[in-house]
């Protein structure tokens, strides 16, 4: 790639960003960033279910909607993220259910909404996001902690649940791509075993899949071998395979006081580097659906926020100037 080239313009593939709304509206530079980056789009959090149905019966698309025609109005392509999710951006009044019929029902009729409020807008979705746990079995708890509200979809549901999802996924917009979506695939073999003996299984008995999303927040200790066998194995599948939600922290232990130093800014260019060549050597060009970074710039980050401590994660710093990672990532396409 030449160095006047922006990454859509260098990329095979597709270069998604994660975003917000309301920062595309109010900060001129990161909407520029991303009109110039990228020419995918995935919502950071307007499109989840605790956005688009903060009350049981109501659906808002506002936000979802504003993303959907700034995307349009720029020709970038958007994927859906997320219709089911354990965690805390599922809305109270859902993770109250507690009686499986009516969460079944419930789950149902809500992918059955908002896939045909997006058809023809959106091509492609998370279904189901982090059903499974490090061991490899379907979550049947919650990350949350005592005192927090908890939302038990595979102890309610059963293991099977995520197979049916899919299905009224489908049922609800038989032309979107539907991806499987997780984290920490390469650390952690069983998990990305059981993601693969899934996709085995929904091969067998035709349950609709086309892709996975490989979440990647890692960081630069993050050992080059996992990375490769994830995207191997994934790649091996035949399936579209997303590199969902990158971001390599330079901050693994969560200091406080953190400050990048020139050598870990190194490092992380040589982890982009490295993710992004293996990728595109790995994965056949026709199953490359694309590398989404998890934000625009390192001063709106989720990061910090998520680890309670400093970090300096993607590919912009807080003033939009490009950092070397920007320069890996380039050099890796
Ligand atoms: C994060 C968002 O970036 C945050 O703004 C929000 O508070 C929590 O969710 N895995 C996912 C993403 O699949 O949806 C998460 O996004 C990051 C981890």
């Amino acid at each position: 790639p030449s160095a006047s080239q922006t990454l859509a313009e260098a990329s095979p593939f597709h270069i998604g960003f994660a975003i917000s709304p309301a920062r595309i509206q109010n900060i001129a530079l990161y909407r520029q960033t991303v009109i110039q980056e990228a020419n995918s789009i995935t919502a950071d959090v307007a499109m989840k279910p605790s956005r688009i149905s903060p009350q049981k019966g109501v659906y808002k698309f506002e936000e979802a909607d504003q993303l959907i025609a700034f995307a349009q109005s720029q020709k970038k392509r958007i994927h859906g993220h997320t219709l089911v999710w354990y965690i805390d951006t599922s809305p109270t009044w859902l993770k109250q259910i507690r009686d499986s019929t009516e969460l079944e029902s419930t789950l149902q009729s809500y992918i059955q909404t908002v896939a045909t409020h997006f058809k023809g807008k959106v091509a492609s979705w998370d279904v189901v996001n982090e059903a499974f746990d490090k061991q490899g079995a379907i979550r049947t708890d919650s990350l949350e902690g005592p005192g927090r509200p908890t939302f038990n979809v595979g102890k309610i549901l059963g293991k099977d649940y995520v197979a049916r999802m899919f299905q009224y996924a489908h049922n609800a917009d038989p032309d979107a791509r539907l991806f499987y979506n997780d984290y920490a695939q390469e650390t952690r073999p069983a998990k990305l075993e059981a993601i693969l003996a899934m996709v085995a299984d929904f091969k067998r008995r035709g349950v609709p899949i086309h892709g996975l999303g490989l979440q990647m927040h890692i960081s630069i200790d993050t050992p080059d071998a996992g990375i490769e066998n994830a995207i191997r194995r994934y790649a091996e599948t035949g399936l579209l395979v997303h590199i969902s939600e990158l971001d390599i922290a330079m901050n693994p232990d969560k200091k406080k006081d953190f400050v990048p130093t020139p050598e870990l800014l190194e490092k992380q260019y040589e982890k982009y580097k490295f993710v992004v060549s293996t990728y595109k050597k790995v994965v056949p060009a026709s199953q490359q659906f694309g590398i989404t970074m998890w934000g625009v710039d390192d001063g709106t980050s989720w990061i910090p926020g998520f680890c309670k401590c400093a970090d300096n994660v993607l590919l912009f710093d807080a003033n939009y100037v490009k950092k070397r990672s920007y320069q890996g990532f380039l050099e890796g396409l």
